[in-house]
């Protein structure tokens, strides 16, 4: 293939969902052996753009042009035929299916009439196996955590042989290591004259791949340029219309009285004598690598995993918490990391998204929900939170995936809880929506509610939380003040292995 050929041109490109001009008049180019990074505010239109490029939504106006050809209504098989492959934001995969079932969905292999499941498990395990990817092909998906899900997602883009290769998010959900692996990866392809689409919120990791980059903004085209003569602050101005002063706005608070306390939890092997105590007017910020069990933590407290031992305090006093429901009626809630599964109902509404978990404070005493009482609900956390849509009937599931986290965190908005524990909270989400979570954070902490996060953005938990959690292979192994720790001190606490062994795989993640 010829490098730094124009191979994707689309012109004019115009797409409206109901409601919602998603993309208006947007042009956009991709050449042969470059990395262009896609780049705009959640909502922006960057993944409707790339879904007309792969034929998973047709166009209302405008020409696609893929190696010189020019492509009416492109459908998914064309564009697979020619060489497009999408790695979706959203994983997109059947979870009770095997890895190589995921793989060659819709292109299996077959000897006769019959399916070759033993030469799919080969190329499967292949392709993994290139990208230094330890899974076997044989295991079924939906046990898999979510990194390894969003690997397997890449291996099958990549086993089609993709010229035009575009990646939604791919790294919103992986350890560093997972991340060097996807770069070195996306850096061969590169040199084999594959054009790479990259569309990211991570802005900080562009500077490791990226050519150009092309910016969005509210549906509309705002520019392209080589990513070598433009500042991060450009980018961001150019994103979101306006400088953006303080990514961090942190508020000082006067610590209060002790909110919450876990004592002694143990939960299956990732969480082990988990001890700590959450106070009004604080921020705690969970740090660790990814599988620390700060999750687990957070799930066991929620009551969605079972306890082994250990006990729980709120303003002093036990309380027992066997499901979610129990958590959320003594006032402690979870925003989960993963909202596909476990934070939305991708098929209901805004609307009932956020009245569902809060119908004790919507119904009365017949049980009738009361619609006043329902409106003010969801206009309050859409409002509060700024979620971008045309009104709260839309379905959960076609807002940007941005606006679908602000959904999660927005229906515990509503409620008068003690405890709100946030699982990456702002994964996925753009930097203006990203200082609407911490602001909305930092309002819960004035209130005097005790907040609590996981993230494993090191520059969040030391910009937004007061006090800093350290856990390791399942234990807590340190607490820092934020105002005085560096990332070098966190990290040397989330690397400290019990064992020599575990070590030495320590730090080949970190
Ligand atoms: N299937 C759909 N039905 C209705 N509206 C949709 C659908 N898909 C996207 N939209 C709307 O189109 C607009 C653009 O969404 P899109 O998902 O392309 O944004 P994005 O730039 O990818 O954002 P993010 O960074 O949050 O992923 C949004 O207002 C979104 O709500
Ligand atoms: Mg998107």
């Amino acid at each position: 293939m010829r490098m730094n050929e124009v191979i994707v041109s689309m012109q004019g490109i115009s797409k409206s969902f109901p409601g919602v001009k998603a993309l208006d008049n947007v042009r956009f180019e991709l050449r042969s052996g470059e990395v262009m990074a896609l780049l705009g505010e959640n909502g922006a239109g960057k993944s409707t753009l790339m879904k007309i490029l792969s034929g998973v939504y047709t166009r209302d106006a405008g020409t696609i042009e893929i190696f010189g050809k020019s492509y009416g209504d492109l459908t998914p098989k064309q564009a697979q035929a020619v060489g497009v492959a999408i790695i979706h934001q959203e994983l997109n995969m059947c979870r009770h299916l095997t890895v190589a079932e995921n793989m060659f969905l819709g292109r299996e292999i077959y000897k006769g009439f019959m399916l070759d499941n033993a030469a799919m498990e080969r190329e499967a395990a292949r392709v993994l196996g290139e990208l230094k990817i330890d899974i076997s092909p044989r295991q079924v998906v939906g046990d898999l955590p979510v990194s390894k899900q969003q690997m397997v997602e890449i291996a099958k883009a990549l086993s089609t042989n993709a010229r035009v290769l575009i990646m939604d998010e791919p790294t919103s959900a992986l350890t560093s290591k997972e991340i060097d692996d996807l770069f070195r990866i996306i850096r061969q392809l590169r040199a084999n004259g594959c054009g790479i689409v990259y569309i990211s919120h991570r802005l900080e990791e562009l500077a490791h791949i990226v050519d150009r980059v092309t910016i969005m903004r509210d549906g509309q085209y705002i520019t392209s340029m080589n990513f070598q003569d433009v500042t991060l602050d450009e980018i961001i101005a150019h994103m979101v219309g306006r400088e953006i002063k303080e990514k961090f706005p942190r508020v000082e608070c006067e610590k209060g009285k002790k909110v919450f306390e876990v004592k002694h939890l143990n939960a299956g092997r990732m969480v082990r004598d988990v001890s700590f105590e959450l106070y009004e007017g604080e921020i705690v910020g969970f740090a660790g690598l990814m599988g620390a069990g700060r999750t687990e933590t957070t799930r066991a407290i929620f009551g969605v995993d079972p306890k082994e031992s250990g006990e729980i305090l709120l303003d002093g006093k036990p309380v027992s918490i066997c499901s979610p429901q129990d958590a959320i009626q003594a006032g402690i809630v979870l925003a989960p990391e993963d909202r596909k599964k476990d934070g939305l109902c991708t098929k209901l509404s805004i609307r009932h998204n956020i009245a569902l978990p809060n119908l004790d404070l919507l119904c009365n005493r017949l049980g009738v929900v009361s619609t006043t009482k329902e409106d003010a609900m969801c206009d309050q956390a859409v409002d509060n939170l700024k979620i971008k849509t045309p009104n709260v009937d839309v379905d959960a599931g076609n807002l940007s995936g941005g606006n679908q986290q602000k959904v999660v965190v927005g229906k515990w908005l509503a409620r008068n809880s003690r405890v709100v524990m946030f699982d990456e909270p702002t994964r996925g989400i753009d930097v203006a929506a990203k200082v609407e979570i911490y602001n909305l954070m930092n309002q819960l902490k004035q209130q005097g509610i005790a907040v609590m996060f996981v993230s494993s953005e090191m520059p969040e938990v030391m910009g937004i939380a007061d006090r800093i959690i350290v856990m390791c292979d399942g234990r807590i192994t340190g607490e820092l003040s934020a105002r005085e720790t560096t990332q070098n001190e966190i990290l040397t606490y989330a690397t400290r292995f019990e064992n020599k062994f575990a070590q030495d795989e320590g730090s080949a993640k970190a």
